[in-house]
């Protein structure tokens, strides 16, 4: 097995959590584990030693990083990227004053059942690959613009190819030409049984003008008796049961809670449900940004996902939402990126990602910056000089 020294690193963030050190503003509590003229040495697909360059020992090559900052690789726990079509003018539309509506879901549905198998492929291929290119090393995808046992089916077959974190969301909206009491025997019956093989996850989308808190209720319990693991979208565009739904089924994480009234807020604090932030919606919808530093305040775990797809919120790029956490939703810096990365793989139930450590898999990123302060601090500017996946150099640099 081969071995690769990346020495010369002026920053590595670990995330493996050390000391408090208040005065340095970079990481004040510690959670970040930052090392500072670090070097990683990668065997295979892993991460073998981790420590100061001084001390590092030797490997069959050696890249230099130059004094720049080494991440995690960021692990996007959210993502709806096998769809086909554009959507572009609806986003046109919300920014001269349209409301976003969940309804625009339907005209992706017509796109997708239209594509087939090899052009639904190709534009996941060609969206993860710009994932990577920016940093991303690990990925959910999830399914929910086929809508019929078909072409969920062959959209969760199609999202298998790139990533094992693949999600079940035939509870996506009710299509057209179907009651919801009829689709919703649909999804937690024949559709279900034709999407488990290919799933790991399932997820519903509860809100006005898609699913209530008793069709998310059967339909968890559904996939969780035929092997899935529960997740929702809940919360997004009004209050509403949803996250006090995923607090009481202990689900791993409840994502958007955009609406959080007191209760949602201590219910997920005493579950451990992870709330997942996804700010790219709130910028490309106009809604309000969700205040994180309540929610952190007050002991609940938070994550940071992209919610790529061609509706709500069509951005790829996890830098945006870390400085978008940063500046809007009062998150610090270290508290975004290491939402991110760590928190994204918990949001998972994925201890083997998201953390620069021994026996973990090798996915490093090399910033074109001397500190992960600059993703928030330079916001906007491509700052990924190189990305190692599974110990892979798979972007020109590494
Ligand atoms: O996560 N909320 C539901 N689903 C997507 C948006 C889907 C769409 O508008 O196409 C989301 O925001
Ligand atoms: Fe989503």
């Amino acid at each position: 097995m081969s071995s690769i020294l990346v020495t010369g690193i002026g920053e590595l963030t670990t995330n493996v959590a050390a000391q408090a050190r208040p005065d340095d503003h970079r990481d004040p509590t510690g959670m970040l584990g930052l090392v500072d003229d670090a070097a990683v040495v990668l065997e295979g697909s892993t991460i073998a030693w981790v420590g100061r360059a001084s001390d590092a020992p030797a490997a069959d090559t050696v890249c230099d990083a130059g004094g720049r900052a080494v991440i995690p690789g960021y692990v996007d726990s959210h993502s709806h990227l096998v769809f086909s079509g554009d959507r572009a003018q609806e986003f046109a539309a919300r920014m001269t004053g349209e409301p976003y509506s969940a309804g625009g879901i339907r005209t992706t549905v017509a796109a997708t059942r239209a594509a087939t198998d090899e052009q639904l492929t190709s534009h996941v291929a060609r969206l993860v690959a710009e994932m990577r290119a920016q940093g991303t090393t690990s990925l959910e995808i999830k399914s929910g613009y086929g809508l019929s046992v078909h072409d969920e089916a062959r959209s969760l077959a199609v999202a298998r190819q790139f990533t094992e974190d693949t999600t079940f969301l035939g509870a996506h909206v009710v299509p057209a030409g179907t009651t919801p009491e009829d689709y919703v025997d649909l999804v937690t019956g024949p559709m279900l049984t034709a999407a488990a093989p290919h799933a790991r996850w399932i997820d519903v989308f509860c809100e006005d003008g898609a699913f209530d808190v008793d069709q998310a209720r059967a339909i968890l319990a559904a996939g969780t008796d035929n092997g899935l693991r529960g997740r929702l979208h809940a919360n997004q565009l009004t209050y509403g049961g949803g996250v006090k739904l995923a607090a009481e089924l202990g689900l791993v994480a409840v994502d958007h809670c955009t609406y959080l009234a007191d209760d949602d807020v201590s219910a997920l604090a005493d579950s451990g449900t992870i709330a997942t932030l996804l700010p790219g919606v709130e910028f490309s919808t106009r809604h309000p940004y969700p205040d994180a530093r309540k929610l952190i305040d007050a002991g609940v775990q938070v994550a940071i996902a992209s919610d790529c797809n061609p509706g709500s919120c069509f951005t790829s790029s996890m830098a945006l939402c870390i400085a978008l956490a940063v500046r809007e939703m009062r998150m610090s810096p270290a508290e975004a990126l290491h939402a991110a990365t760590a928190m994204g793989a918990q949001a998972l139930d994925r201890d083997d990602v998201g953390v620069i450590a021994p026996g973990k898999r090798a996915d490093l990123v090399l910033l074109e910056a001397p500190s992960y302060l600059h993703l928030a601090y330079r916001p906007g500017v491509p700052l990924v000089a190189g990305v190692w996946q599974g110990g892979r150099p798979v972007v020109p640099g590494s």
